[in-house]
């Protein structure tokens, strides 16, 4: 920014003192060769003018100014290369710890993506919703329960009934999470919302709309959009999908219950989006399966 408006000023400057020496020199020989009638005054002065700025502000002006541009394109380039590097090694992170299946990451980031599209067709979150934001969403969904790395793998793959103290170990995934991505957070990065979307996701996706869910048991509108639409695409997939503790249910069977949690698990948009999108979703169960 501070760039650009530097440049500016320059190529204000430039033209200012280029226009004032390039029409006194003019001025000056104009009047040697007069009289001329006014036309060709104004024509000749007009052309000669742009004769003697013209390679001035190329000179100094355009040339530096290009040659900034593209310096600024490649720094933002390197910036968002060290991004994806950095979204590779958490996913790859998240990967390996995955207890659910890998398959899990793969549709819960296609079921959010629909989610998201549907509901900004359907007029909703602009803000959050707006530019480049259901991008950068996509890229941060697989990284939703990144804080069961730090969840010991005993109590992550128990299989039978949990204490109170391990379901309490396994529901702080979510601030390890929100921990574990505020540290992979670094200066002037390309895409400035991608950490603070991946922090919204991991820490808020246990939220639920009346407030029961956990870290913080947020109600409603201050559970950030993100995570909620983040909450149906995880508990979907759960449901439609084989555990070590259950057999999958069907599409309908799914489907039924997340309408029956509208407005006391889930905002009741989402489950709207949800509804308009079920084609989608069956079709990447079966796909991704
Ligand atoms: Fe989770
Ligand atoms: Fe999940």
């Amino acid at each position: 920014m501070s760039y650009k408006r530097h440049s500016i000023q320059f190529l204000v400057l430039s033209l200012v003192v280029s226009i004032g020496v390039g029409e006194t020199l003019i001025m000056f020989f104009l009047n040697r060769f007069g009289p001329f009638s006014p036309l060709v005054e104004v024509l000749l002065d007009a052309g000669l003018l742009t004769a003697l700025v013209a390679p001035i502000v190329m000179l100094f002006v355009y040339k530096p100014m290009r040659r900034g541009l593209d310096e600024l394109k490649l720094a933002s380039t390197k910036l968002s290369d060290r991004e994806n590097q950095m979204l590779a090694l958490l996913n790859s992170l998240a990967l390996a710890k995955d207890f659910e299946t890998g398959g899990h990451v793969v549709r819960t980031q296609k079921y959010v993506t629909i989610l998201a599209l549907r509901l900004q067709c359907m007029g909703h979150f602009p803000d959050e919703l707006g530019g480049s934001r259901i991008e950068t969403l996509t890229k941060v969904a697989p990284l939703h329960d990144i804080g069961k790395m730090g969840i010991p793998d005993v109590i992550l793959t128990k299989a039978g009934k949990l204490t109170d103290e391990e379901r309490k170990s396994i529901e702080a995934h979510t601030v390890i999470g929100e921990s574990i991505l505020s540290a992979a957070e670094f200066e002037e990065m390309a895409d400035e919302d991608l950490i603070a979307i991946a922090i919204k996701v991991a820490g808020g996706h246990h939220e639920r709309w009346d407030g029961s869910g956990y870290p913080r048991g947020l109600m409603g509108d201050d559970i950030p959009v993100e995570a909620r639409i983040m909450a149906l695409a995880d508990v979907y997939d759960a449901l439609v999908s084989n555990r070590p503790y259950k057999c999958h249910w069907t599409h309908q069977q799914a489907a039924t219950e997340i309408i029956s949690m509208k407005n006391t698990h889930f905002d009741s948009r989402v489950v709207d989006a949800f509804l308009m999108e079920e084609a989608n979703f069956m079709r990447v169960a079966a796909e991704f399966a």
